[in-house]
């Protein structure tokens, strides 16, 4: 960490975060090939150069001419068709990200033993950037002890394999092996165009609670006091650690309607004493807290029953009581040892800076009022932080220690975050 970060410059700021790349979609013979036409969206309408490339399975669920529709290119599936380009080798060689969704069982077997039998496994031999693979299955075959082992090879082998959803599977059944939503594949599969090694699985064995989004403390049965928190930061946090391999808790408040991400525990608050329930009772079993939730800091004294009436005269103000300092308390439980020392604390800082003092200056005295370990600052106001897809700020530590996080998406600002988390949880278990 430098001692002197750079506020980042208001060019980055506007800049895309992602130049157009070439991207290569396989595509495996699963019933969820049909959401493989979402992704290729996903890509195509950010800019990207994408060639779909499906199993001859793959086909029997989604035609080719909808890939060719969807991505505008051709769409080939032996490693015999359009000889002259020598695609089974070109296709890997030039991409910038191979994302396979749906992977099935079949297909990641055929990875891991290196087969070259159809223009897909030719291509991942051939592939030098990053590979991702969204598996997707029965729970049976994802838990078989052949799959694990496959799993985890393909993951020695630095290829991306990640975790899948649960829920409903094909038929009546729910368990683990579904397939991720499609945005949340993206939103993963282009955090590597960002940064190639922001998916470690360095949070193995970690326990996270990530508490996102905003409260609402309300007025009347229709009315509440709220704030403009999207989620979207929180829950890049907890998608990622949950891809990063720890076992994640995410404590969400409203959101803009966010799609619960892939293997992760979510229970869903109101208010900030709510809130405060469901972080009290988790946060004594996990190991990394990290409170990037909007709690409203005051609630109406009293609750009306029914609806405010407009009446004639002037509107009654309203009377407002302090809500709890959640993360205040978090460190106070820690210091009273109700949950362990050991455990590495969060807090997140929306900031503008005025005439007393920069926006820095605001934030270090933040981190010392809170006494958590890490603190994420961002400049808010004229259209930064809230709502938005791209993010930067700063991130102070309690050692003094002080960087700047470069302009990008919410999902690479949650990897340096993390990178930090995993760092003082791994520092705090040695
Ligand atoms: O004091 P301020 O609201 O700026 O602090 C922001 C940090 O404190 C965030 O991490 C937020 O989640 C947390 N917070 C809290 N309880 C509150 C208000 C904020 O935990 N009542």
């Amino acid at each position: 960490m430098s001692a002197s970060p750079q506020a980042p410059s208001a060019q980055a700021q506007s800049a895309p975060a992602v130049p157009h790349k070439r991207i290569v979609v396989g595509v495996a013979g699963g019933i969820a090939a049909y959401k493989a036409c979402t992704l290729v969206r996903y890509f195509t309408e950010a800019g990207h150069h994408v060639r779909v490339v499906p199993t001859e399975s793959a086909l029997e669920f989604v035609g080719k001419a909808t890939f060719e529709a969807l991505s505008g290119n051709p769409v080939h599936t032996g490693v015999f068709s359009d000889v002259p380009q020598v695609p089974h080798v070109r296709l890997g060689q030039d991409a910038d990200l191979v994302v396979v969704a749906p992977a099935t069982a079949d297909l990641m077997a055929r990875a891991v033993s290196g087969r070259a039998d159809d223009l897909l496994t030719a291509t991942l031999l051939t592939a030098r950037c990053p590979v991702v693979f969204a598996p997707a299955m029965h729970t049976e075959m994802w838990e078989h002890p052949a799959t694990v082992a496959n799993v985890a090879t393909l993951r020695s082998r630095g290829t991306i394999v990640l975790e899948p959803a649960s829920g409903r599977l094909t038929g009546k059944d729910t368990g683990a092996g579904r397939l991720p939503d499609p945005d949340e594949i993206g939103l993963l599969a282009t955090l590597l165009l960002e940064r190639a090694d922001a998916m470690p699985r360095d949070l193995e064995g970690v326990r996270v609670l990530v508490s996102a989004g905003g409260t609402r403390e309300p007025l009347d049965p229709v009315r509440f006091l709220g704030n403009r928190s999207s989620g979207k930061q929180g829950y890049a946090l907890a998608r990622l650690a949950a891809q990063r391999g720890a076992d994640v808790v995410l404590v969400s408040g409203y959101t803009t309607g966010l799609a619960e991400p892939a293997g992760v525990d979510v229970v869903h608050v109101k208010t900030a004493e709510d809130m405060q329930s469901a972080v009290t009772k988790h946060a004594p079993q996990c190991d990394a807290i990290v409170m990037a939730a909007a709690v409203a800091d005051f609630r109406p004294t009293t609750t009306v029953a029914s609806k405010i009436k407009k009446g004639s005269g002037e509107p009654d103000s309203v009377a407002l009581t302090k809500n709890p300092d959640i993360l205040a308390g978090i460190v106070e439980s820690r210091r009273a040892g109700r949950i362990p020392a050991s455990s590495v604390v969060v807090g997140f800082a929306a900031e503008t800076g005025d005439a007393q003092g920069d926006v820095l200056t605001y934030a270090r005295a933040k981190l010392e009022r809170k006494g958590c370990d890490l603190l994420v600052v961002n400049a808010v106001g004229e259209g930064k932080a809230f709502e938005v897809d791209h993010n930067d700020g700063w991130l102070l530590a309690a050692d003094g220690s002080e960087s700047a996080l470069e302009h990008g998406s919410k999902s690479l600002m949650a990897s340096r975050v993390l990178d930090a988390v995993a760092r003082l949880v791994h520092s705090g278990r040695e």
